[in-house]
């Protein structure tokens, strides 16, 4: 039976100043225990105290400068977001390039959209006209950011071909 017994097992006695090997261990092994609860606390708290409305919503993202969206005319894909960005007279829309079917990416056609997975076609418009897709191309929401630049929330759709379209102020 030890004739001490404290959490750093040395004697509160003791007049030595040289600090023993097993105290000086069991020291260290106490700062590392309490560091690592300080940090792990730390970080827990931390992601408390950020404003989940800070965040932005993985759904939302950025097209860019109105200016060099709208100085293009026309229908261009983005392979990174899997979109179909349109432009026409100052005006914008967006809509996915996602299939309806199992999810393969559309190709442009003459005739609109083509799967080529298992062969849905969909109109220049998005409608499905042919193949095992069961829903038409979604357009996905254009609007104009605090920064000035245009987004696109894809949480947000709609199958309204002509609401679709934003024309900002430039
Ligand atoms: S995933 Fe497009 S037709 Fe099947």
């Amino acid at each position: 039976m030890p004739k001490y017994r404290n959490s750093l097992n040395v004697d509160p006695d003791d007049q030595d100043p040289i600090i023993s090997r097993r105290s000086f261990l069991a020291l260290i092994g106490t700062g590392v225990c309490v560091l690592g609860a300080c940090q792990f606390t730390g970080a827990s708290m931390l992601g408390f105290l950020y404003p989940n409305a800070m965040k932005t919503p993985p759904s939302v993202f950025t097209l860019g400068r109105p200016e060099e969206i709208l100085a293009r005319e026309g229908k261009v894909f983005d392979p990174k977001q899997k979109i179909f960005v349109e432009t026409s007279n100052g005006r914008v829309r967006v809509q996915t390039a996602v299939c309806t079917h199992l999810g393969c990416t559309v190709n442009m056609v003459d005739t609109g959209y083509a799967c080529p997975c298992h062969g849905s076609t969909y109109d220049r418009v998005g409608r499905n006209t042919g193949g095992p897709a069961p829903l038409p191309l979604v357009f996905f929401l254009v609007y104009k950011g605090a920064s000035g630049e245009l987004m696109v929330d894809k949480s947000k759709t709609t199958l309204d071909y002509d609401a679709a379209w934003y024309s900002p102020t430039v």
